[in-house]
């Protein structure tokens, strides 16, 4: 799978670290954004753009989002037509974001989770695959919804 990594200064320890765990498990980190080091502060949303128009213009990619919370990553990237970002901290929700979701971004919160569980909600999700059908129909509704 190819993959598009981000952090903000909150998430940085756990980009790095997946993106290594990713690599050696056979995986594409076709791209990392955000800082060097904790002590280097960006903005969250300045990150998820970047990521989702990676994810945009890779068909078939997904791509992973870390900052503090999962929060503020998903809400800056569920902005961007064409995303699904979910905000995941257990395993069920990892499947079924993609499963019945299909969302295109799993956000985590490093200052949330554990790294044991970060790394097996990233392979959890990243082992799942969109079940279509009735579903589908759900996911085009997310993405035509816009107006009030
Ligand atoms: C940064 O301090 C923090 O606000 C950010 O990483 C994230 O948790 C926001 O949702």
């Amino acid at each position: 799978m190819r993959l598009h990594l981000g952090s903000d200064h909150g998430g940085v320890e756990y980009r790095k670290m997946l993106a290594g765990v990713l690599r050696e498990a056979g995986h594409e980190v076709a791209s990392e954004e955000g800082p060097a080091s904790a002590g280097d502060s960006v903005d969250y949303p300045d990150v998820a753009r970047d990521v989702c128009r990676q994810v945009l213009g890779d068909p078939g990619s997904l791509g992973i989002l870390v900052c503090g919370t999962g929060q503020g990553m998903a809400m800056a990237a569920n902005k961007v037509a064409g995303i699904r970002a979910a905000v995941v901290a257990d395993p069920f929700s990892a499947t079924m974001a993609r499963e019945h979701n299909d969302a295109n971004i799993l956000c985590i919160g490093q200052r949330v989770l554990g790294s044991e569980l970060a790394k097996m909600l990233v392979m959890t999700f990243l082992g799942a695959t969109f079940a279509g059908g009735r579903h589908a129909r759900r996911v085009a509704k997310i993405d035509a919804a816009g107006g009030p």
